[in-house]
């Protein structure tokens, strides 16, 4: 079945959710979303939003800070316009009806490491959630809105991939989408956006909801879209290490508000790492606690947040205080066990800032893209910021982009015809094993050995896949692993090309940086 929009955007997270919500009023927008809008890492995101709120910071300072994290490879350009808007886009999120905090009739702005000044616009500790539920109430209001619930985008169409090489350049015409009930539909339209978030999911550990399987990016590569800085996988410091809540974000903003990194012996170990002690960057303090966990052999660092207080903790972190305290550990009385976790991706589809790829007609926007923004390293609560920016320049990109309607009718949904109904042992075995050889060998600290060994076992498990694909009916866990098999293999032939040390990316074989500052880019032709 076929059916056609004005635009089709792909995420229900921060850029998807905007760029819906600004595209409404200039046509019909199919919103195609595989969970709801509590499912993406949007929704999750504690601390908050970076921007130039005070009177006593500047754009200057903060565009020096993300450079800096960015240890060189970040894009001047696109840095010097996202921090601009930094102000209006908080602003603009605020006169939406976003609740902030405020402290004595001002926004009460946190810290967060690698800043220089308190900057970060926060919603207690549920940040996202505030953004998400505030752009979600904008677009319910609307008729032009076509909700694709419960719906996982599979493939771009593309001209190209239909036959049609008289098109000088590769054009997107639409996509493939699973329904709930096992259904294939292909949906057509002028423009095509994909904002679908991380791939945190490659990894055994992480902070990412189980949505981050890359699938986006996975999309456009299979579209002919390059790739860039996929080596640079951001870790979280702190994550509650917990066998009944392995995910668990502790707020960068505990240490912000002071709270301490302590080792077993009760030292902060991170100042034998770094001047700026818990408070550098997110690279540096993940390497720190990695490194005192193998220097140790403990299982795990602490957070230590109990001079806060509680009143201090129950105000600021109360949605944190709340999930510690069901699984009975309780921030004001106690050391919370802490371990780094995968958290973002740095890299992604190679993308203007206004979310232009390669192929016409498509966008990539916020996490799934690579604008040159977080270079090697991102800056705490940038991401936010980037994605609604990006969304924000991507929609004015598209309304000055005349696009002559397709004449071609959309193929549909080729299943291949053979069927066979196998055990599914070797999904789970997949998913279970690539996930264990990402964490094991291409985690905070490479090597090229390492990375090989890799690079085997995931060339072993990809070539599995892609025959079960071929030959079983789609379905989401299916897809999901087709994505996060092609995605390790592109992170791994990334952190391979990179034979220097910058920024999340560490090699125990190239500890030094290169005088060269190149991006990492991966073709798929
Ligand atoms: P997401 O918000 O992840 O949304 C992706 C959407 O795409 C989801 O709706 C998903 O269902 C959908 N989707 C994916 N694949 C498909 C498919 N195949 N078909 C259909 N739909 C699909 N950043 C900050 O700046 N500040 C913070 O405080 C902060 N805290 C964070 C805390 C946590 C726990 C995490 C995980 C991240 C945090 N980040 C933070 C990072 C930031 O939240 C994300 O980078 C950002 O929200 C990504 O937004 P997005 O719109 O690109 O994608
Ligand atoms: C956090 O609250 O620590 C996450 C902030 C971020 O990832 O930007």
């Amino acid at each position: 079945m076929q059916k056609n929009f004005d635009f089709i955007v792909v995420g229900n997270g921060a850029s998807g959710l905007l760029a819906a919500n600004r595209l409404v009023k200039f046509g019909r927008v199919a919103l195609v979303s595989k969970g709801d809008i509590r499912e993406s890492n949007t929704y999750q995101a504690q601390g908050g939003i970076a921007g130039v709120m005070h009177a006593l910071d500047s754009v200057q300072s903060h565009v020096q800070d993300t450079l800096r994290a960015g240890a060189g490879l970040c894009h001047e350009e696109v840095v010097q316009r996202v921090i601009e808007r930094g102000s209006s886009t908080i602003q603009n999120l605020i006169s939406l009806g976003t609740g902030f905090d405020h402290h004595e009739g001002e926004l009460h702005l946190t810290q967060e490491g690698g800043h220089s000044n308190r900057r970060i616009a926060h919603a207690q500790d549920a940040t996202g959630q505030a953004i998400s539920n505030t752009l979600a109430t904008h677009l319910h209001a609307n008729d032009n809105i076509h909700f694709f619930k419960q719906h996982m985008a599979i493939d771009l169409i593309t001209t190209h991939q239909m036959g049609c090489f008289r098109e000088q350049k590769n054009r997107c015409l639409g996509l493939y989408v699973l329904s709930p009930i096992g259904e294939i539909l292909s949906l057509g339209a002028l423009h095509v956006i994909l904002a679908t978030g991380g791939v945190g999911k490659v990894y055994m550990y992480t902070t990412n909801p189980s949505v981050a399987t890359g699938d986006g990016m996975a999309m456009a590569w299979r579209a002919g879209c390059p790739m860039m800085n996929l080596e640079f996988m951001q870790f979280h410091p702190t994550t509650l290490y917990h066998a009944q809540s392995p995910s668990l974000l502790l707020s960068e903003a505990l240490r912000g508000e002071g709270a301490h990194l302590l080792n077993k012996s009760g030292h902060r170990f991170v100042f034998d790492y770094h001047e700026k002690g818990e408070m550098a960057s997110r690279d540096i303090v993940a390497r720190a606690i990695d490194h005192e966990i193998k220097k140790t052999a403990q299982d795990c660092m602490f957070l230590d947040a109990r001079h806060l207080g509680k009143p201090c903790l129950q105000r600021h972190f109360p949605n944190i205080s709340k999930r510690l305290l069901g699984l009975g550990l309780d921030m004001s009385t106690q050391q919370i066990p802490i371990v780094p976790a995968a958290h973002y991706m740095c890299g992604g589809v190679q993308t203007t800032l206004s979310g232009q790829t390669a192929v016409d007609s498509l966008y990539v926007v916020g996490e799934s893209a690579c604008s040159g923004l977080h270079g090697a390293n991102r800056l705490a609560s940038n991401s936010l910021l980037e994605c609604l920016v990006m969304a924000e320049l991507c929609v004015e990109s598209i309304l000055k982009t005349d696009v002559p309607a397709p004449t071609q009718r959309l193929p549909t949904w080729d299943s291949g015809g053979i069927f066979k109904q196998k055990e599914r042992i070797q999904i789970k075995q997949n998913w279970h094993e690539l996930r264990a050889t990402m964490s094991n060998y291409v985690g905070i600290v490479r090597s090229d050995e390492r990375l090989h060994r890799a690079l085997r076992r995931q060339q072993m498990i990809q070539e599995e896949m892609t025959a079960y694909y071929w030959q079983h009916p789609v379905d989401r866990d299916l897809l999901e692993l087709r994505n996060i098999s092609l995605l390790s293999e592109l992170i791994i032939r990334s952190a391979l090309q990179r034979k220097e040390s910058r920024g999340l990316h560490y090699s125990l074989d190239y500890p030094e940086f290169n005088a060269k500052k190149e991006d990492t880019v991966l073709s798929p032709h």
